[in-house]
């Protein structure tokens, strides 16, 4: 039997140390382009001509000034082989860590597309904000190794910035994969998961280690529990929904203009 759970070390808590002073540098984590190209339109934001990323890695930052705010958006860019997004957690780690040696974010929001179940209350264009992100693919039957790797985190606390635009709030389970084996699912149920992605618990796990406070916006693109299968409906919702993701995003950035993180 693994030791009871310790909420305390597995969360992200927002505890005194949060900085009381108004934010000023956001950090947004986009996996695809397609879904960070809006936002960075929308801030009108530039690609930096100079990379603070190491030589020759494909990871692409966007930045500019928003109101008040510094707005970074990185994106893990195409894959060298294979010329498609990077999604996945092994690339959002690597971006994660390196985007927050570089650039010192207040706050990182990780914003991108999920699939959602419907038996949780998820339909095709809601976006939600995460509470809970925990692995659904990384099997260790050993005692505590099971619980390193479920690897649940919580995310930054924000219920002011929830009530006031109006999101729902659910969990959100993280693996590898677009589809969901037997074994995701069985993880996922026990994650009580209610929106699926792939990067989201990679993110939360570097932020928390590296004590930054993080949020996830994820816009649901296929309902895993319907009939449709998953790739094609994701590829047909994917414009649609991306719209509405960064709709939520710009929100989200017009309440944190002017706030400290304690403020959220
Ligand atoms: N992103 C969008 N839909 C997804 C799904 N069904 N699983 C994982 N990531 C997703």
């Amino acid at each position: 039997m693994a030791p009871p759970h310790d909420d305390k070390a597995a969360a992200e808590v927002n505890d005194d140390s949060t900085p009381k002073r108004p934010i000023s540098n956001v950090l947004f984590i986009i996996a695809m382009q397609t879904e960070a190209s809006p936002l960075v339109n929308k801030f009108q934001l530039v690609e930096e001509p100079e990379s603070v990323f190491p030589k020759g890695v494909p990871w692409v930052r966007y930045y500019g000034k928003y109101k008040d705010l510094n707005i970074n958006i990185v994106c893990p860019g195409k894959d060298k082989i294979l010329g498609v997004d990077s999604v996945g957690t092994v690339s959002a780690s690597l971006l994660t860590y390196a985007s927050i040696q570089a650039l010192q974010p207040d706050l990182i929001i990780n914003a991108g597309t999920a699939g959602g179940f419907k038996a949780k209350g998820a339909s095709i264009g809601d976006v939600f904000l995460a509470s809970d992100i925990a692995f659904h693919d990384r099997r260790i039957p050993i005692p505590v190794f099971d619980l390193y790797g479920v690897g649940s985190r919580q995310a930054f606390s924000t219920p002011n910035l929830a009530k006031e635009l109006n999101l729902k709030v659910g969990k959100l389970s993280t693996g590898d994969s677009l589809d969901m084996c037997p074994q995701d699912e069985a993880a996922i149920v026990a994650n009580d998961a209610t929106v699926k992605d792939m990067e989201g618990a990679a993110i939360a796990y570097v932020a928390h280690l590296l004590e930054v406070p993080a949020i996830f916006l994820k816009a649901v693109t296929d309902i895993i529990d319907g009939d449709k299968p998953t790739a094609e409906e994701f590829l047909q919702n994917l414009a649609a929904v991306t719209a509405a993701l960064d709709l939520a995003a710009a929100q989200v950035v017009d309440f944190i203009n002017g706030k400290s993180c304690s403020e959220l």
